[in-house]
């Protein structure tokens, strides 16, 4: 492997801009290639960001000998198969969430790099926030007593597009796949298990996806977690940790969180505030970069049982809501 982990990027659109510059502010990583579905965006993403390497699509991409690791930055149907396109080339691979449209998918994609010995990885970005790590600590550490309770909102108001990737079921749209994930991954973090038990209820809306979408999820000896997710619907993205001894806040962007309140015990409410390296995505890309030097196929921070547990329980959601997309009849 060279010097420096050389990165290819699948897609030109929101989050691919995000994660170039992510990847800018940490030296030991390099751009070196992109790839789109038309040479006009990738030659534009390309001089934006300085990137040698242009190709039309992700099996022309696989194949670059100058990509150690491909960032799949699509929609979501799409995933898979670019995954496994890249997988196939050799590369390692770091997919964004959610990692497929199902479970059948994520086991497709597992098989795959767990044929060639490949690292694989989705990026739920939220587990390597300072801010997350402290939050896991304190919460082994005892200093709310046993969690009982998570309640956590993630709902936006994207702007109406039926065609874009948030609402076309085509796209795999719909708040579940796209912010929902993030208020399972808070409960999976801190619960360290699926649910037993799910009650939820969704508005599907006129272009066929979940506009918003409710969920109370059941764990051993009664413990829950209350979440709620929308993409029609703003509410403030908060989340709180409630112990039988004290709680933990996330007040404001509880994915990637730079404060919390902790209240411990009989103690006051505490602040606490954390940097951020770059815009946040650096940490994944750090992550990845160590299992690579390191000969880790699998991240042991976010392991590929993790991202089946996201899955499952999001089709186990989905079954109760009778949501089905066009991917899940293949
Ligand atoms: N981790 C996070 O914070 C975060 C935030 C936002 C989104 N995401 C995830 O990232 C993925 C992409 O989201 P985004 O917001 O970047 O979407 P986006 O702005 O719509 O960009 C997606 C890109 O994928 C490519 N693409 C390939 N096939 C496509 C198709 N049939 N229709 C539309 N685009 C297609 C396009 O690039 P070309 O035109 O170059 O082919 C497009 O620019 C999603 O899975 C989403 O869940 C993660």
């Amino acid at each position: 492997m060279a010097n420096k982990i050389r990165w290819g990027i699948v897609g030109t659109g929101g989050i691919a801009h995000k994660f170039a510059q992510g990847l800018g502010v940490l030296e030991d990583a390099e751009l070196t290639a992109v790839s789109s579905r038309t040479k006009e965006s990738a030659e534009k993403f390309a001089s934006e960001f300085n990137v040698p390497n242009r190709h039309i699509g992700s099996d022309e991409l696989a194949c670059d000998k100058d990509v150690d690791v491909v960032y799949i930055a699509t929609p979501n149907p799409m995933h898979k198969d670019d995954t496994t396109n890249c997988l196939m080339g050799g590369k390692a691979v770091l997919c964004e969430k959610p990692f497929a449209m199902n479970s059948k998918e994520v086991m497709q994609m597992i098989t795959c790099a767990k044929e060639k010995n490949l690292f694989l990885m989705e990026a739920m970005w939220t587990y390597f926030f300072p801010g997350i790590k402290k939050v896991c600590q304190l919460v082994s550490d005892g200093a709310i007593g046993e969690v009982r309770l998570i309640q956590a909102n993630f709902c936006l108001r994207s702007k109406w597009n039926p065609q874009g990737r948030v609402l076309n079921p085509q796209l795999g749209g719909g708040a579940l796949l796209d912010v929902g994930i993030y208020n399972i991954a808070l409960a999976q973090i801190i619960y360290g298990a699926e649910p037993e038990r799910i009650s939820s209820m969704a508005h599907i809306g006129e272009t066929g996806v979940d506009e918003q979408g409710s969920m109370i999820f059941g764990y051993k000896g009664g413990a829950m977690a209350v979440l709620t997710c929308a993409v029609q619907t703003e509410t403030a993205f908060e989340a709180a940790i409630y112990g039988t001894d004290g709680y933990i806040k996330l007040p404001h962007m509880f994915f990637q969180p730079d404060r919390i309140i902790v209240k411990s015990g009989q103690q006051q409410e505490k602040e606490i505030k954390f940097e951020r390296l770059g815009n946040g995505y650096s940490y994944e890309a750090q992550e990845v970069m160590r299992c690579l030097r390191d000969g880790e196929v699998e991240c042991p921070a976010m392991p590929l049982e993790t991202s089946i547990a996201f899955m499952r329980t999001m089709d186990r959601v989905r079954q109760q809501w009778g949501l089905v997309y066009p991917m899940d009849a293949v």
